[in-house]
């Protein structure tokens, strides 16, 4: 789960490092009262679970606490790359001396993290990782050891970051491990004209197994970054969201995952991961559809199951019995395999639905589905 910047600036500051004085509201009338107490000059913030704020206009620097309330009333409500503004966060403007860029980032494959920093951080840190990847030093931080003050330094050295800079990354540390992060970024982190060392902009993303002890975000726990995402965790559904056009019901996670690797080798993408686990309800099945079929980037279904404890002719009743319930309205392809799979197979041309055809085996039905997909 990814946390709104005041979130994280909330975890930065429990955890000792120096950040602007701030508050957030979703009121207009608010962030005019909030700017009065801050001082009067304050930067308006956007806040949503997305990056590039600031290009989209959603950053502003105003003078005065009207300029506060027109401005909170310009920013919230905008759309920034289909995330709506709930609420906006006014901070204390800080005179920046230098930008740098620092974060901890898990780094799956390798079984570590990866400590990565810039002395030439803010909004532009993408291009500079693009055009001059040496400006982004990349140092593995193992987490048995973590980030000790030599770690540190020679994290900060290596960026060319001042030396004051040291004791932030040993708390930021502190923040990933003690919160159960999975990532902390800090863009900018930046020098000030007196020398201090603040952080302007954080992102913070929580493990999600480790949600159980993370209840402090309790309310927005629940907003889920991807609409289907959400629809699809209301019916308790065990799906995420891809890019692609193939759509995929399966049973088991393994056989989901296979399943997406399939469907890719035959030339076309997965649209999402569905696994509707041993049960294979009706219910579920009728469920699972409907969230794939309300995806207006889906060409095609595939529904590849392999009956064990739950049985082909189980499953098939279930498709069957989904389809009263869900309009089908894009091609379905069927593969079942496993116990009682010829029964299974007898249901489903007995109920001759004409949008359903079967193929028998995963690498042939993944073809049919990813064919159906391409050239729909
Ligand atoms: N409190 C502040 N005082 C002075 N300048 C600020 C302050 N907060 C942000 N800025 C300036 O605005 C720039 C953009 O702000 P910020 O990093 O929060 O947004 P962003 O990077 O566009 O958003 P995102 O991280 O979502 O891409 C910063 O690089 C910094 O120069
Ligand atoms: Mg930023």
């Amino acid at each position: 789960m990814d946390l709104y910047e005041h979130q994280a600036r909330e975890l930065f500051e429990d955890h000792g490092i120096l950040v602007p004085r701030a508050e957030v509201t979703d009121s207009p009338k608010e962030a005019r009262e909030i700017a009065r107490r801050l001082g009067g000059r304050v930067v308006v913030k956007a806040q949503v679970k997305t990056g590039g704020r600031g290009k989209a206009g959603g950053v502003r620097l105003v003078a005065d606490p009207a300029a506060a309330e027109l401005t909170a009333r310009q920013i919230l409500g905008m759309d920034i790359k289909g995330h709506t503004v709930g609420k906006v966060m006014l901070a204390q403007p800080v005179d920046i001396e230098n930008e740098f860029y620092v974060s901890y980032v898990l780094d799956r494959a390798a079984g570590r993290f990866l400590a990565i920093a810039s002395a030439e951080g803010g909004m532009e840190i993408e291009e500079v990782a693009a055009t001059r990847p040496e400006a982004v030093v990349r140092i593995p931080v193992d987490p048995a050891e973590g980030v000790t003050s030599a770690k540190a330094t020679e994290i900060a050295d290596a960026a060319g970051l001042p030396s004051r800079a040291v004791d932030v990354l040993v708390r930021l540390w502190e923040v990933l491990v003690r919160e159960d992060a999975v990532l902390v970024e800090v863009n900018p982190l930046v020098r000030t004209k007196e020398g201090r060392i603040l952080a302007l902009d954080g992102k913070v993303t929580l493990d999600d197994n480790a949600r159980f002890r993370q209840a402090r975000w309790g309310a927005d726990d629940t907003e889920h970054d991807d609409p289907l995402e959400a629809a699809a965790a209301a019916k308790r559904l065990n799906y995420v969201k891809l890019d692609g056009e193939v759509g995929i019901i399966g049973n088991g996670a393994g056989l989901v995952m296979s399943t997406l690797d399939v469907v890719a080798g035959c030339g076309a993408r997965p649209a999402n991961f569905l696994d509707i686990g041993g049960g294979a309800s009706a219910q579920v099945m009728a469920d699972g559809l409907s969230v794939i079929l309300s995806d207006p980037a889906v060409k095609s279904v595939f529904v590849n199951v392999f009956g064990g404890i739950t049985a082909c002719d189980a499953v098939a009743d279930g498709i069957v019995r989904a389809l009263e319930t869900v309009r089908l309205t894009k091609p379905l392809v069927v593969r079942l395999d496993g116990n009682n799979a010829a029964r299974g197979r007898a249901i489903l041309d007995e109920h001759a639905h004409p949008l359903v055809q079967q193929v028998t085996t995963m690498d042939g039905a993944a073809a049919r589905a990813a064919e159906l997909a391409t050239t729909a």
